[in-house]
């Protein structure tokens, strides 16, 4: 068992085999921080949406902890699909274009789309996404996030569900990955 209380010195536990041997700097949202967290939020989701279908869109792969844990705490109707995007252009420099590598097949047409993220960074995937998915003519379109930075210079539209104020630092866990790695950590850290 790893203990994972918030703020937690990373010398109070015990290395955690899932890290590959990198040493924690700490422990930013613990498994029962975030649990409680993805239940407000789901309480949140249920009042803003009394009906209506309600398609609730996973950006991949980041978000599939949370869309797989926040969907079971939403007390109404709904359907779930994922997408998957790409930014594109020449060498590493994005382009600012997002290309959809997975559309969803449900229509989207006259629904309400919740668009789930793990972290809202630059705000540039979203950016682009929102643009995308207004042209599909949903009834309505709001964004999910479970972590926001606040630095977001490039995302014109609001995040209407924030789970926590992200710190300005490289996070990994709960879905959220360093080279794909750690993604299967339940909770959500920074390493050294
Ligand atoms: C990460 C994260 C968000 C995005 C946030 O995804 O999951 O989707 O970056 O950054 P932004 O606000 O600056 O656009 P990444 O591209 O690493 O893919 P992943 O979801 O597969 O980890």
């Amino acid at each position: 068992m790893f203990a994972t209380s918030v703020n937690a010195s990373a010398t109070e536990r015990p290395a955690d085999p899932r890290l590959e041997g990198r040493a924690l700097r700490r422990v930013a949202f613990d498994e029962q921080t975030i649990a409680a967290k993805v239940r407000e939020l789901g309480a949140q989701i249920t009042a803003a949406y009394p009906d209506g279908d309600l398609l609730v869109l996973g950006l991949l792969k980041g978000s599939f902890i949370f869309v797989s844990d926040l969907v079971r705490q939403i007390q109404r109707p709904l359907h779930v699909d994922f997408l998957v995007a790409s930014s594109y252009g020449e060498g590493t420099v994005s382009s600012g274009h997002v290309r959809l590598l997975y559309d969803p097949e449900t229509t989207l047409e006259g629904k309400h789309i919740l668009l789930v993220e793990d972290i809202v960074d630059t705000g540039r995937t979203l950016q682009r996404l929102m643009h995308l998915l207004a042209d599909r003519n949903p009834k309505s379109l709001e964004i999910c996030a479970l972590l926001h930075k606040h630095v977001a210079t490039e995302l014109e539209a609001p995040v209407r569900f924030v789970g926590f104020d992200a710190p300005n630092e490289f996070l990994v866990g709960y879905g959220l990955d360093h080279a794909e790695s750690f993604r299967h950590v339940p909770y959500i850290a920074s390493l050294q």
